[in-house]
């Protein structure tokens, strides 16, 4: 009975109490009249301890038909926010989704166009948000009609204070307002940050813009930006959220803390963040994911070996694979990287499982991911500045150590043949083998 809070505890022993009682006269009196009352007596206080029982139950998780379904797999994507800042036009936003159909990006499964801040300017005197007039002179429908005719999904960003990080209109008050023009707009994935929000509770704010949003009646990807701070993977799911940051913002580096563009507090390195994911998988799942922020890959901070691993990371966490370099530019190295198929296919896997360390020893780490047909998908990496031998054994799999499997690599796309008990690796200081293990 531990799942029961105190008041359901009391209810339970005092229904107990009066059937035992009952039972006991009964079997020793016996008379019928006796029976009927006390058996009365106990369906009445059943239905007086009902609404105690009701009480402690958690609330059911937010449903509503026009956002039931999306982001069953992780979202794939790109924002402009890593690479440019506040520096957005809409020229920009369509060589984006121009680039992105050319690349082989949308082939590979990416889908999303997304805005980020500094598109709005002010409010009309009705309230409307006003896309700042310079770099949307054709507004923002425009922008989300052509993203739409390449065959892709717009995007845009707001904040649930009164106003966003870069100091833009937020949505604080016009949330049914804005999702409307949204709407209106074809917007199909709200960013939803957490700037200048003072006392705000951040549960009832995400829940509030996701019934905005679903009673415009289009169906809108929410992307819960609150940093981890309230941390978001115990209530997004419940509020209608399909995403939610687990950290603060990420930076272009390997690792460690420096400060933001603004100098407020800290962007993190890669693989601060992915520690910071540790933990968290059992809240991830089709339609719900945890978000360890958008990938720096191809923008310049990084080497090629460790955006590979940025990626392979990414993708075995069933992260949202949201790309934030110049499309229109990248090299063709960074580009087989964002378009690995295979990796890509570990990260859009329908069971919807994140993955999990399941080795940590000294600089090596062994990250596993289970897939839907049974197989698991493995990232052996190298945190060191060496080369190094990493093992994953099948118990770390939770495979029977006598089985053998076949063992492909998702980088060199080879078969590497059957292994039994356990397959290792030569690792690239900073870098990653990443296999399949199918038995
Ligand atoms: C916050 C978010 C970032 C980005 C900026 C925009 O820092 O976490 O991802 O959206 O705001 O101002």
């Amino acid at each position: 009975m531990s799942v029961l809070g105190s008041q359901q505890r009391l209810a339970f022993h005092s229904v107990r109490f009066l059937w035992y009682k009952c039972r006991g006269e009964f079997l020793e009196r016996n008379p019928m009249s006796f029976r009927t009352r006390c058996f009365a007596a106990i369906i009445v206080s059943f239905v007086l301890a009902a609404p105690l029982f009701a009480a402690e139950e958690p609330p059911p998780p937010y449903s509503n038909p026009v956002s039931a379904n999306l982001a069953l797999t992780p979202p794939m994507g790109w924002n402009s926010w890593n690479k440019f800042g506040c520096n957005v036009n809409e020229d920009l936003i369509k060589q984006m989704g121009d680039a992105m159909v050319k690349s082989g990006m949308k082939d590979a499964g990416y889908q999303y166009i997304n805005i980020d801040d500094c598109w709005q300017v002010s409010r009309d005197k009705d309230g409307n948000i006003v896309p700042d007039p310079q770099r949307f002179p054709s507004g923002i429908k425009p922008v989300a009609d052509y993203i739409h005719s390449l065959g892709l999904k717009f995007g845009i960003y707001s904040d649930a204070g009164s106003k966003t990080c870069a100091g833009r209109p937020a949505g604080l008050g016009h949330e049914y307002q804005d999702a409307l023009k949204y709407a209106a707009w074809g917007v199909d994935y709200l960013k939803y940050d957490w700037c200048n929000t003072t006392t705000q509770d951040p549960r009832a704010s995400y829940e509030n813009i996701r019934r905005a949003l679903d009673t415009a009646g289009r169906p809108i990807v929410l992307s819960i930006c609150e940093w981890g701070a309230a941390k978001p993977w115990l209530w997004g799911r419940q509020v209608g959220g399909n995403l939610w940051r687990t950290t603060g913002d990420i930076h272009d580096s390997w690792v460690g803390k420096e400060r933001t563009r603004d100098g407020a507090c800290c962007e993190t390195g890669m693989i601060n963040i992915l520690d910071q994911q540790a933990g968290l998988a059992s809240f991830a799942g089709p339609g719900h994911w945890n978000d360890p922020d958008m990938l720096e890959v191809g923008n310049g901070g990084m080497s090629d070996t460790e955006y590979r691993s940025h990626f392979s990371l990414w993708a075995i966490l069933a992260a949202p694979l949201i790309a934030g370099n110049d499309l229109r530019s990248m090299s063709p190295e960074i580009r087989d990287i964002l378009t690995n198929k295979e990796v890509i296919a570990v990260n859009q896997d329908t069971l919807g499982r994140e993955g999990v360390r399941v080795a940590r020893d000294g600089d090596a780490d062994v990250w596993a991911k289970q897939l839907s047909d049974g197989s698991r998908a493995v990232v052996l990496l190298n945190r060191g500045s060496g080369e190094m031998n990493i093992a994953v054994s099948w118990e770390e799999l939770g495979y029977p150590d006598h089985i053998s499997a076949e063992v492909r690599d998702l980088w060199q796309h080879k078969d590497l043949g059957k292994f039994t008990g356990k397959v290792g690796a030569s690792v690239p200081s900073h870098g990653v083998v990443m296999l399949t293990v199918r038995p």
